[in-house]
């Protein structure tokens, strides 16, 4: 997943490339590190751990050319001698680089002569291009052609020579409105910094000076690209906790609202131009953005059109036969996510329908599939989405009435959704009860059953408590085998018609022992229940409601047990490598 984030400017580019890494650590937080110029040597600082310990180690540091990296581990454990830019061994040539050379290893058993220095795939690179002929991007763009995999990479010389190229991973790269220029894996990075940037596309390399940006295709060829304007990004938070799950959680009535006024004063259903009749809806996501998608085909079948939902990666290289008359919507907060992308590729290259629903404007999933369906979330830094999907269920839901074509009619009841819009927390107590128990277990039944697989991939994600989710009746094929005085089974219950069925396999669980906490909206009694109850609203935007305290479950859990819930261990928030 890592960031990228290289500059070449009269000002001190250490600072503006740490400030970057900063924006980047959502890609990892493993360790980080830079490489810059002093007196015609590569001079390379690392440290394990955040940003922060960079920093610190960098301060008072001025360079012009500097190359910086924050890591998360694909190849190599997370040390130091792990972290990034990489040396050659000649110490003429400092790479970062994200993404994973696939064919490292044959790659480095015919590098015989080389000692290397670290475990990973990235320093491979860094040698095999050393080894070629050339200058430094004829040099890159030969070591290119005997990769396999993915990569985004910047490199400088000991002569001072900056060059970037990618493949698979995003890179973009921009002159700075204050002189100088830079190369990032995320176009956030130059918010403020630049009115303007290039998007690199595969096999697209870049020689960065000064004042001046030149770009070659994989031949070695100078071509022409055209350049696109910064969309504005949203503040980060409007509201300030102590972690930023906390704020973001609490930012959704915020969000919801102002992704519902947009979507009522910009047209932008009407604009995306769609044909009048769509006749089946494909879905394709990962993790939370994949729950999403599940909600979304469940309101799509209401207004009739057939819907599936693909798991990305097991998408993009199943036997899927693609339908020409359907619509392929890819799900993705960050709109970077590689399995994701590689999907639109599929898609787009087959000439299918597609559309993104993304929460980061400008993003590499926008640019592939030209029409768009926002999600007005604001940057969420967390590594656990929250206020994102919320925000993402909403999207598909009103989309879902418009091509009803029931949007407009039900203005006001949307409206009122969104005033009334309440937060339900969960008191310390029930989470502490929660904690005791060593195997947890999230069951429902339809949109339930969703919020299940969520809110067990939330407290996972940031808990590291073995838990999982199934559909209530499934239990008895199997899982039940597992239930005994040591489980608790959180059940989610906001829909009436299977109300009955629901409360049916909750019995069965008490009579093996196991320990129920009912989360619903309906006055259901038992003195053997713990029960968190929810407000009543909308029954199909019920998972909106019902995600909130457990949302807020994960995140005290996670606190209780000493964890940082904004960071949590092994993740990145983009999953940039497949
Ligand atoms: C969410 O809590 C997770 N961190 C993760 O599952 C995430 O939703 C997934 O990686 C997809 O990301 P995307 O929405 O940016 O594509
Ligand atoms: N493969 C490189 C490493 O492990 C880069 C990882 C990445 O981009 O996630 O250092």
């Amino acid at each position: 997943m890592c960031g990228i984030c290289a500059c070449l400017s009269k000002q001190n580019s250490v600072q503006l490339v740490v400030d970057g890494l900063k924006k980047l650590e959502y890609r990892g937080y493993d360790s980080a590190g830079i490489s810059y110029l002093e007196n015609n040597e590569i001079r390379t600082i690392k440290t394990v751990g955040e940003i922060c310990h960079l920093e610190e180690k960098v301060n008072g540091l001025f360079a012009n050319l500097v190359i910086g990296h924050t890591r998360w581990a694909t190849h190599g454990a997370v040390e130091e001698k792990n972290a990034h830019p990489h040396l050659s061994m000649s110490n003429k040539i400092s790479l970062v680089h994200n993404g994973i050379i696939e064919n490292y290893k044959a790659l480095k058993s015919e590098l015989s002569t080389i000692n290397f220095r670290s475990d990973t795939d990235s320093e491979v690179f860094v040698n095999l291009i050393d080894l070629e002929e050339g200058d430094l991007l004829q040099k890159f763009i030969h070591a290119s052609k005997k990769v396999q995999g993915s990569f985004a990479v910047a490199l400088i010389s000991d002569k001072g020579d900056f060059v970037v190229g990618k493949r698979e991973s995003p890179l973009y790269v921009a002159h700075l409105s204050d002189g100088g220029v830079m190369a990032t894996s995320d176009v956030y990075v130059l918010n403020n910094l630049a009115t303007n940037f290039f998007t690199l596309k595969d096999d697209e390399f870049a020689v960065l000076k000064e004042n001046e940006i030149s770009f070659y295709n994989k031949n070695g060829e100078k071509i022409h690209k055209k350049c696109e304007k910064m969309q504005k990004f949203d503040k980060i938070s409007a509201i300030f906790e102590k972690t930023h799950m906390k704020s973001e959680i609490l930012e959704t009535k915020n969000v919801l609202k102002t992704t519902l006024e947009n979507y009522f004063n910009q047209n932008i259903f009407e604009n995306l131009n769609l044909p009048k009749k769509i006749k089946e809806i494909n879905l394709i996501a990962c993790g939370t953005a994949y729950h999403s998608a599940l909600l979304g085909a469940e309101y799509f079948k209401r207004a009739s059109i057939p819907a599936h939902v693909y798991v990305a990666s097991e998408f993009r290289y199943g036997n899927e036969i693609l339908n020409k008359n359907a619509l392929y919507i890819f799900v993705s907060q960050s709109g970077e996510t590689a399995d994701t992308i590689a999907c639109a590729k599929i898609c787009k290259e087959k000439k299918m329908k597609c559309l993104a629903l993304t929460n980061t404007p400008n993003c590499f999933l926008n640019q592939i599939c030209k029409k768009v369906l926002p999600t007005f979330a604001g940057r969420e830094i967390a590594v656990a989405s929250t206020k994102a999907y919320s925000c993402q269920v909403f999207v598909l839901f009103l989309f879902s009435l418009y091509l009803k074509g029931e949007f407009y009619q039900l203005k006001n009841l949307l409206e009122e959704f969104v005033a009334d819009f309440k937060f339900t927390d969960i008191n310390d107590k029930l989470v502490d009860e929660v904690l005791t128990y060593k195997k947890i277990f999230f069951v429902g039944r339809e949109e339930d059953y969703v919020t299940a697989l969520e809110a067990s991939l939330k407290l996972k994600e940031i808990t590291y408590i073995n838990c999982f989710a199934i559909a209530s009746g499934e239990l008895k094929h199997g899982t039940l085998a597992l239930i005994d005085k040591n489980s608790l089974v959180i059940a989610i219950c906001t829909q009436e018609k299977i109300k009955d069925k629901l409360i049916s396999n909750l019995e069965e669980i008490e009579a093996r022992g196991g320990k129920i906490m009912l989360v619903s909206n309906f006055d259901i009694r038992d003195e053997n229940y713990l029960t968190l109850k929810l407000p009543n609203s909308f029954p199909l935007l019920m998972p909106i409601v019902s995600i909130i305290p457990l949302q807020f479950l994960a995140l005290k859990s996670s606190e209780k047990l000493g964890y940082n819930p904004d960071k949590p261990r092994n993740l990145a928030k983009s999953v940039t490598v497949e």
